[in-house]
This record gives C-alpha cells, structure tokens and sequence, in this order.
C-alpha cells in the first residue's frame, strides 16, 4: 500500500498482561446446518459466563453489515471470508477471543483466515449432507434442491474437506451439549 504506513499499536503482549485477557481465533467450519452456529453460540456464553472475553461473528450476522455489499459467486465469498479474517484477527490482537461461524467451503479460505491469526484454531463441524437436508433449518436446502437458489454450497457449489484442523465435531453422533463442551475444554486448556 503506497503512501500509508503503519502507525504502532500498543503492543499486544503488554495488553495481555494488563488486562489479563488472552485472544484467539476460533473459526467453524461445515455444511450449511451441519450446526456451526448452534454450537458456536454455546461456546461463547459458556467462555462469556466463565468471565473470558469472547465474541460470535456470525457468517449470517456480518452479510447483514460488514458484509451487504457482497453476495455469493466465489469473488464475493473469498471476500466475505477475507473481511471475517481480518476482524477476527483484530478481535484477537484486542484480547477477545474471536468466534467465527460460517461454511468457509474451499481450503484456499481457511488458509487465508489462518494466516491472519496469532492462535488459530479451526473447528471442522461435521454431518453427512442428507443430515444437513433433513434438518434444513432455514429452508435453503428445499429451495436449492428445486433450482431456486443457485450456488447453494453442498447441492451446486462445492464444500472441500478441511485437509488440516485442530477440532474435529461429528454432530451425526454427538449432541450439541458435547460438541459444545469439547471445544470450550480445548479453549480453556490454551488459554
Ligand atoms: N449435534 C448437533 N450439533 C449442532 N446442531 C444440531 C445437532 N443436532 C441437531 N442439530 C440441529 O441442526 C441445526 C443446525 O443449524 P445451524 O444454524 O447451527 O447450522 P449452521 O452450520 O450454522 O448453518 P449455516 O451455515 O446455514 O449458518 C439446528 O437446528 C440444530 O438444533
Ligand atoms: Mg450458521
């Protein structure tokens, strides 16, 4: 960037220490229903009532401010991810401990938001695509299996398998409550 230099932040260690709290990233990944944002938001209150600083930034949430502007052909969902990445690594460097939920479908995406964190830990949330047809929450599976949205992730767009994560949740098996625990454990052993 020409013509703009970096002006020195307080330096984040020293943050860390005088308000004694510690951020990082922690970035779900999955089909759509495959149950991201229900465990994500346990995750949160759980760190929230154990009296850390923790934050969701929703995939669905941001697309209705930061992210209005842009829709879903792979330009706009590359940079969807690249603005959730930069805001969490923010969040991270203030001392909140960053939760992003959203389908993140091309590893090319979680590399981009792993470089940007200091602590980053991905969280692939995992159901075959019938569970995530039949459960359909919001009802974008019927509309994309009828042709009425296009580009849906999972129907006509692609979802690549995480090759590298640090949580892996099987929400086929385990209940919500479980998933959710297990990643609050893994937070709290880190911090
Ligand atoms: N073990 C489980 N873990 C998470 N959610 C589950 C589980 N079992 C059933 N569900 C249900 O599956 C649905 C998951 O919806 P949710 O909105 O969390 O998905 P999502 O991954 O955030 O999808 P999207 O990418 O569309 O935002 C919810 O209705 C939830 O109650
Ligand atoms: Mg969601």
């Amino acid at each position: 960037m020409t013509n703009v230099v970096w002006h020195r932040n307080l330096d984040s260690k020293y943050r860390q220490e005088k308000t004694g709290n510690k951020g990082m990233v922690i970035w779900f990944t999955g089909l759509s229903a495959s149950g991201k944002s229900t465990i994500a938001s346990l995750v949160e209150k759980n760190l929230i009532d154990s009296g850390k600083t923790a934050y969701l930034l929703d995939g669905d949430n941001v697309r209705h401010g930061l992210c209005s502007d842009l829709a879903f052909s792979e330009r706009d969902r590359v940079e969807n991810i690249r603005r959730l990445a930069e805001v969490a690594a923010l969040f991270e460097d203030s001392g909140v401990i960053a939760i992003v939920s959203a389908i993140t479908p091309m590893e090319k995406m979680r590399k981009l938001a792993r470089s940007k964190a200091k602590h980053f830990v991905l969280v692939y949330v995992k159901a075959d695509l019938d569970t995530c047809i039949e459960r359909d929450p919001k009802g974008l599976y019927e509309k994309a299996l009828k042709g009425e949205i296009k580009g849906y992730t999972g129907i006509d767009s692609p979802f690549e398998q995480p090759e590298q994560y640090e949580i892996l949740l099987d929400t086929d098996k385990y209940d919500v409550l479980t998933c959710a625990n297990k990643v609050t454990e893994y937070i709290q052993g880190v911090l």
